[in-house]
C-alpha cells in the first residue's frame, strides 16, 4: 500500500508550514469538512510527549481537542499547545471514551495498566513503549516500511511504535532489501541521553558541570558515569550477554522488515544529548555498489543521503536534532565479505525514533480510514 510520508526540512520552517496550511484551510469554500479527532496524549509532560504535541502542529494533523495526560504529579501544570498552554490532567480521573486516539508515551508499565482498557472503550492507542511491540495482535509500524499492517489495528486497538534504534534502522534497510536480500547486519549504536527520558538528560547536564566544577558525579540513572565517558550496556542483560535493547532491535525488524535478515547488536549509550548514530554493515545477497546504494536511498522516503567525501561531509547528532529525516551518510563497500556494504544511519530520536514516527502513524490511520473522527463532519459555510 503507497502512502505518502510527509518529511520536511527544520522544525522552524515546519511550524512556518504548519500556520500557512492553517491559513489556507481557515479560507476554505462552502462544503462537507471532516472534524478533527479528540486526542490525548499520556506522557505530555515528558521528552516524548512534548514532542508529540510540536509535531501534530507541524505537521498539520487535524485535531479538535487536546488533553494532556501526565501522572497526578503533574496535574494543572500548563503544557504548550500551538500557541496556546493546555492544563496536565491526572490519567486516573480521565474518561477516555471522550477521545478518538491516544498518544501514550508514559513508559511500559504505564502502558500495561492502560492500553487495553482504553482500546476497550473504543479510541486507538499508539504506544511508545516496548509493552505491546511482540503482541502478535498488535501492528507494529514504521509507516516507509510496512503500512499494510494497520489492518491489524482493530484486533486490539493498539499499534505499538518501535524502539527508537529500530526506527531509523528499518527506514534506512527497507529500501535497500527491497534491491538486494539483506543476508546479514552487524550494527552499533551510539544513543544519546534523551532515549533515557528527562532524567537521562539531567543527569548529563549535571555530571558535566559536576565534574567541570569539583562537584559530586556519582552516576544515578545510567550504571556508571555518562559525562565524557560511553556505556556499552542499554537497559538490563538477557540470559544469552545481550541486553533487552540489543534483542529489541532484531526483534522489532524481524516483526516489522523479515524474519530472516540476520542481525547482531551492540547498544552503546554516548553523552549526546538528542540523536542517535548508527555504524551499520550489511552484507547481501547479490553486489550492491556504493553509487546504487545512493541512489536507492535518495528517491526512498524518510531518508536523506548526506554523504560527500569531504572533512564534513556527513551527518552528526548535533545536525540531525529537530529534524524530522533519517540521514545515511558515508556509504562504502565492506571489503571484508562479498557482497557488503557499511554505512552511517543518524536520526533525531526523539522525533522519528518516537514522536514524528507515532504522528505518522495517527496520520497513516486517519488517510486509511482505519480511525474516523467521533464528531463526524461539519457544514464549511465560509
Ligand atoms: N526518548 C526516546 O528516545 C524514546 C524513543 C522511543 C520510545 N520511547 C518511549 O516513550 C516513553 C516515554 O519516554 P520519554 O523519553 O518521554 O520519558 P520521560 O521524559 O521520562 O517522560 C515520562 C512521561 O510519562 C509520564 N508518566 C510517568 N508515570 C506516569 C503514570 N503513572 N501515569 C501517567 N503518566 C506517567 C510522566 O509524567 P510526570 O511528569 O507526571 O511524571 C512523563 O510525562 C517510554 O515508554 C519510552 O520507552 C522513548
Amino acid at each position: 500500500m503507497p502512502v505518502a510520508v510527509r518529511i520536511s526540512g527544520s522544525s522552524t520552517s515546519n511550524r512556518a508550514e504548519a500556520a500557512s496550511r492553517r491559513a489556507a484551510s481557515n479560507s476554505a469554500s462552502e462544503g462537507l469538512q471532516k472534524m478533527g479527532y479528540n486526542v490525548a496524549i499520556v506522557g505530555a509532560t515528558g521528552n516524548v510527549g512534548r514532542e508529540m504535541l510540536t509535531i501534530l502542529e507541524e505537521l498539520n494533523f487535524p485535531v479538535d481537542t487536546m488533553h494532556a495526560i501526565a501522572s497526578r504529579k503533574s496535574k494543572g501544570m500548563d503544557v504548550a499547545w500551538g500557541d496556546k498552554t493546555i492544563k496536565c490532567q491526572d490519567i486516573e480521573a480521565f474518561d477516555f471514551s471522550t477521545v478518538d486516539i491516544v498518544l501514550m508515551s508514559a513508559g511500559g508499565d504505564v502502558s500495561r495498566a492502560w492500553s487495553e482498557k482504553i482500546g476497550k472503550l473504543g479510541p486507538v492507542v499508539i504506544d511508545n513503549s516496548s509493552a505491546f511491540r511482540k503482541d502478535p495482535d498488535v501492528p507494529l509500524i514504521v509507516p516507509e516500511v510496512n503500512p499494510d499492517a494497520v489492518k491489524l489495528v482493530s484486533r486490539k486497538n493498539i499499534v505499538a511504535n518501535p524502539n527508537c534504534s529500530t526506527a531509523q534502522l528499518v527506514v534506512a534497510l527497507k529500501p535497500l532489501h527491497d534491491a538486494a536480500k539483506i543476508k546479514r547486519c552487524v550494527v552499533a549504536t551510539y544513543q544519546s541521553v534523551s532515549g533515557a527520558g528527562k532524567e537521562g538528560m539531567d543527569e548529563l547536564w549535571t555530571q558535566t558541570k559536576a565534574i567541570y566544577g569539583l562537584g559530586d558525579a556519582r552516576p544515578k540513572k545510567f550504571p556508571k558515569q555518562i559525562a565524557f565517558n560511553v556505556i556499552p550496556y542499554i537497559g538490563s542483560f538477557n540470559e544469552d550477554g545481550y541486553t533487552d535493547e540489543e534483542a529489541k532491535m532484531w526483534d522489532e525488524t524481524h516483526k516489522m522488515l523479515d524474519p530472516d535478515i540476520k542481525l547482531t547488536v551492540t547498544c552503546v549509550r554516548v553523552p549526546v544529548f538528542v540523536g542517535h548514530s548508527e555504524a551499520v554493515t550489511v552484507e547481501f545477497d547479490r553486489p550492491i555498489s556504493p553509487d546504487e546504494a545512493r541512489a536507492i536511498l535518495r528517491e526512498a522516503p524518510g531518508i536523506l543521503v548526506v554523504d560527500k567525501q569531504e572533512h564534513d561531509g556527513y551527518i552528526t547528532p548535533v545536525d540531525a536534532a529537530g529534524e524530522h529525516a533519517v540521514y545515511v551518510s558515508r556509504i562504502r563497500k565492506d571489503h571484508t565479505v562479498e557482497n557488503g556494504l557499511v554505512f552511517w544511519v543518524v536520526s533525531d530520536n526523539l522525533r522519528k525514533g518516537a514522536a514524528l514516527n507515532a504522528v505518522q502513524i495517527a496520520q497513516l490511520l486517519d488517510e486509511t480510514g482505519t480511525i474516523k473522527p467521533k464528531s463526524g463532519y461539519r457544514t464549511l459555510t465560509v
